[in-house]
This record gives structure tokens, sequence and C-alpha cells, in this order.
């Protein structure tokens, strides 16, 4: 609708610019506003206020020179000029029946599948597997995969890339202590089990002993060398390590699997290649033994040029090199054109330095987008980053057996009767989509405060909100004993109520595009909500199942169904399922 509006101001402007009115040569950017007030209409527009000056002429005067000028459209019944020069837009509410009626009989509810298709790569997750997933890994997870599942929906075609954190220096200290256990005859296995305590044993034994300190560093160098014994200890590590990851992504419905899986060390025989071609290029400097570029766009506080390293002084490879590799993979193999990184804020300066090294590399094409989607901290109610009680990262597994158990109490509270094989199922739906769908409601550029009680709120934009609304729309089918798809009549919107509930159904593509360009699942979140809140208003002003005329009842029933349909994709695009009662 918006985009219909914008294409009737741009005919507007080309009829006034072959008038002599607005100069020729005027680039501007149409922005279409819904209104706040429908007594205002439904959008409003300040081209008027914005061309003023360039066409020399009052803005009010301008308005009316280019609704004059705007063609008939059947969607806007009215215009009406406000203020200093806005243009109000009326809608046509038999175009929101069509489109209504339209969405609810087409399967993606009238999300148009790209009429250009991408190749869009993802990289999310990508955890480092020295230790077990974390709190920090949550949100880089749900993000990610929300917005690789948007992207899909609208027909792009989605390469996910885990880029786990596979190499490097810490690996020697974990083999060592593998070795040490072996020696031992101690099962690895079971002491592997735990990851965190694993990774606190190996840091102690390397802090107290030198020779153990000593054992860790030549196995690196061993490791990176090719050396067979070390790299079969290190895929036994890296495997159990990979299970762990696994495990947690299935239990939080994140899209990921070991397909996706592309870590540092995959890029290992590629990073003398990368140096080679920088150095072709004559982009490397030699700084303090190290390989350097340097640009001119990046300076410290003394105004020096800021080094990114490729290469040490020793020989070793960088978190940059890995990356620079992995953009020469993403493009030359992966053939992308759009490559997504949903990678902690604080990596920023490392991304805005990889991507304008691959660009004067020539690593990737001109017409690629690199994007980095950085994401705040998960911060604790002391407004510190978020730890255990006892002070330590809180595990993401840890984390979601309690959201579940949690979920547990409340969902028995509600319903005292239920079997205990259905509450447990229903806990770990409420509890896992509670943890998932907080950090997504969130703006994901700043931090947010962790809080099993507000995720957990059946107030507010939460899952819990959420989830019962939409079991509470599929109560009514069940009432009546009707299924959805069995609605046939065409929809008639007569109550204010309708209107505001059909203007909100027919926004669901302009929300999946921002979520889509931007990626910001928040948008969607934020849609739901007020989806559910303007259905709750429609439920309680009009009857649906007792409605006045059989007609209504359909038209209330259709409604009412695509309001389901749209909470139960919109839910899935962001990961989380939908349950029939809760
Ligand atoms: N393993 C890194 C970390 O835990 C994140 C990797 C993100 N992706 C990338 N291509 N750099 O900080």
């Amino acid at each position: 609708m918006k985009a219909h509006i914008q294409q009737l101001l741009e005919q507007a402007i080309v009829s006034l610019q072959t008038q002599n009115i607005i100069p020729e040569d005027i680039q501007l950017r149409i922005a279409i506003d819904r209104t706040k007030d429908k007594s205002h209409g439904d959008f409003a527009n300040n081209l008027a206020l914005m061309l003023a000056k360039p066409a020399k002429k009052n803005p009010r005067a301008l308005a009316e020179l280019i609704v004059a000028n705007i063609p008939q459209s059947d969607l806007v019944t009215k215009m009406e000029i406000a203020g200093p020069g806005f243009i109000n837009f009326f809608i046509n509410p038999n175009y929101l029946e069509k489109q209504i009626d339209s969405a609810f009989s087409d399967p993606k509810l009238n999300i148009e599948n790209s009429k250009n298709p991408q190749i869009i790569v993802v990289d999310y997750s990508s955890p480092n597997l020295a230790k077990e997933m974390h709190v920090g890994h949550l949100r880089s997870s749900v993000i990610g995969d929300a917005v690789a599942r948007t992207l899909e929906f609208q027909g792009h075609h989605l390469i996910r890339q885990n880029h786990v954190g596979d190499w490097g220096t810490q690996f020697g200290m974990l083999l060592a202590y593998m070795e040490e256990l072996r020696a031992k005859n101690e099962p690895i296995e079971n002491n592997l089990s735990n990851l965190e305590i694993f990774y606190r044993a190996a840091k102690g034994r390397f802090d107290e002993s030198e020779d153990f300190a000593t054992r860790a560093r030549n196995l690196v160098v061993e490791l990176q060398g090719g050396n067979k014994a070390c790299l079969k200890l290190w895929a036994e590590f890296n495997e159990i390590s990979l299970s762990h990851c696994q495990k947690t992504y299935d239990r939080l419905g994140v899209s990921l699997t070991r397909e996706d899986v592309r870590g540092e060390s995959t890029y290992n025989k590629d990073l003398a290649v990368v140096v080679a071609d920088l150095d072709k290029k004559g982009l490397l400097r030699e700084s303090q033994g190290a390989k350097c570029v340097f640009l001119d766009n990046f300076k410290n506080k003394d105004g020096q040029p800021l080094p990114v390293i490729i290469q040490k002084k020793d020989g070793g490879f960088l978190y940059a090199t890995s990356d620079l590799a992995a953009m020469r993979y993403r493009q030359n193999k992966l053939n992308a054109d759009r490559v997504l990184y949903f990678v902690d804020a604080r990596q920023g300066l490392h991304f805005q330095q990889v991507f304008e090294v691959a660009r004067l590399a020539g690593f990737v094409k001109e017409t690629t987008s690199l994007e980095h989607m950085p994401f705040g901290t998960v911060m604790g109610e002391d407004g510190r980053p978020f730890k255990t009680r006892s002070g330590t990262v809180a595990k993401l597994a840890d984390l979601l057996t309690e959201a579940e158990l949690r979920a547990y109490e409340l969902v028995k509270d509600k319903n005292k009767e239920m079997d205990e094989q259905t509450l447990r199922q229903i806990a770990s739906v409420v509890g896992i989509a509670s943890v998932k769908y907080a950090d997504l409601s969130k703006n994901r550029t700043s931090d947010y405060t962790f809080s099993f009680d507000s995720m957990l709120s059946f107030e507010g934009n939460t899952a819990p909100y959420l989830l019962y609304a939409y079991t509470r729309v599929a109560s009514i089918f069940n009432k009546g004993d009707i299924t959805m798809d069995s609605v046939t009549a065409d929809i008639s919107l007569t109550e204010e109520k309708e209107i505001d509930l059909a203007s909100k159904l027919i926004q669901f593509s302009e929300v999946i595009n921002s979520v889509a360009k931007q990626g910001m699942p928040h948008f969607l979140c934020a849609y739901l909500f007020e989806l559910a809140g303007l259905f709750s208003s429609f439920y309680e002003a009009c009857p649906i199942l007792n409605a006045a005329t059989e007609r209504q009842k359909q038209s209330r029933l259709k409604l009412s169904a695509l309001t389901a349909k749209t909470l139960k994709q919109g839910l899935s695009l962001l990961g989380i399922n939908t349950l029939e009662r809760m």
C-alpha cells in the first residue's frame, strides 16, 4: 500500500516537472508514514514541505498542486491537506476487503516472493569450540536464525554458515590436558561432558606448570603444522564440542545443522593465499616483524594509522586472516550477493576493517553487500553483563533448563487438571519461546536485561502473551467446531475495530520487508504484539459466534482465522512454535 502511494506521488512529481513547477534535477526519497489518528486518514506524507524551497512556493499551495496532479486510484478515497502542508490519504475499505480475502486464500499470506532472489550467506551463532555455549551466543543464534528464516520465506537462497572458532592457541592447552588424562588412563569422554570444567582444569594446569605450558605451546605449532596425532586429538575434542552445540540448537529450535559448520580451521590452507594476494596487490607492509595492512580511514587516538595484522612475526595467522579467507570463499565458491554477520557489536571495528581490506584486495565484487549486524550485550538485573549467581558465565543449556522449569510452574498453576506429560510439553515450548522472544523483541543494537520474571509474564510484549493470544483465537474455532479453512464468505468490514484489525493484517508484508532488509526481528515482534492487541479489542467489541447475521459471523471468522494464521506464520519466522492450548 505504501508503495502504491509512493508511485502516485512520483507520477505527480513527474507531471509537475513537465509543467516546470518543480525543478528537473530534484533527487528525493518519498517517505510515507502511517497516521496515528485515523481521523487524519491512513497515510501521511511531507513531500510538499520538502519541495517548497526548490519549487519556490508556499508548502500548502504546493501540496494543492501535488494533489491536483495525483492520478486517479481505486485505493484512495480522499486526500486532505493538513497543517503546514502535509498530504493525508484515506484508504478505500473495499480495497482492504479485497486484500484480506486474497491474503486469506494465499498459503503465503500475500507475501510475494522477491522479484530479485539473491544468494545470501548468513554467518551466525559461530561460538568458539573451546568452551560450551554461553548466554552471549543466544543473541547471534536466535536473531540470525529469525532473519535467515525471513529471507528464505521471501524466496532468497540462504546459505547458513556457522563460523565456529575451532583453531587457535587455546587448543594447545586443551590438547595437552587431553594427553595428560589419557596418560593417566582417565576416560576423556566423561571429562568432556562438562566443557566448562574441562576448560578450567586445563587452564589451571597451564597456569601452574611451566612444563605443561611449554607442551601446550608446542602442540599448537604441531597442530598447525598438520601433525596427524594432534589433528586426531583435536578432531575428537571438536566432535564433542560440536555435539554440545547441536543439542542446544535442537532444543532452541535454531535451524543450524552440522552441514552449516564451516569453522576457522577449514580456511587453514587458504591463509597463505590471502597473504600472497594482499602482497601482490601491494597492500602489505611490515611493522615490527608482522605483516599488516594499513587503512587510511582507521587511526588510533594519536592519529597514527591502525594496522590490520594479517600474519604475526612468528608466522601465526589471526582472526582477521580467516575472515578474509572466508570472504573469498563466500564470494568465489558460494557466489554470495549479500553476506550478513550476526556478531557482537564489540567486533564492529574488526568488521569495518576486514570489509575494507576485502574490497581493496578485490576479494569481493563491488556489488556484493557485506553487512555487520551488530547486537548489544545481555545484562543481568544488577546492570552488569549477565552471570550466574556464583559469578560464572551462564551456560546457555542451564538457562534453557531453568526457563523450562519456571514455565512448568506457571502452566501447572493455570491448568490444575492437566496430565503430567502434556504439562511438560507445553512448559518446554513456553520456556524456550520466552527466552528467544525476550531476545528477539528488543532492538538488537541495544543491551538488554535478562529477567526470567519479565520474559515469562503473561502481560506485555512477551512469548506467553502471544502464545496465549494465539490459543484464544484458535479456541473460537474449537468452540464453534469450525475449521479455519472452511470459512469461505467474502469479508465485509463495517465496524471500526474490524477495519483497524484488517489494516494491521495487511501490513504483514511491509514488516517482513523491513526485517529482511535491516536484519531486525524486533519489528516483527512489535507487529505481532500490536496485532494481538487489536484482535483483543475487536473480540471485545464484535461478537463472532453470536454475530447478528450469518454473513457477519463468516466475515468475522475470516478475520479471526487470518489473525491466527498471521500470528502463527510470524512466530514461525521467529523460530517459535505455537500451541493449540496452554
Ligand atoms: N567465534 C567468534 C566469537 O566467538 C565469532 C565469529 C563470528 N563470525 C565471523 N565470521 N567472524 O567471537
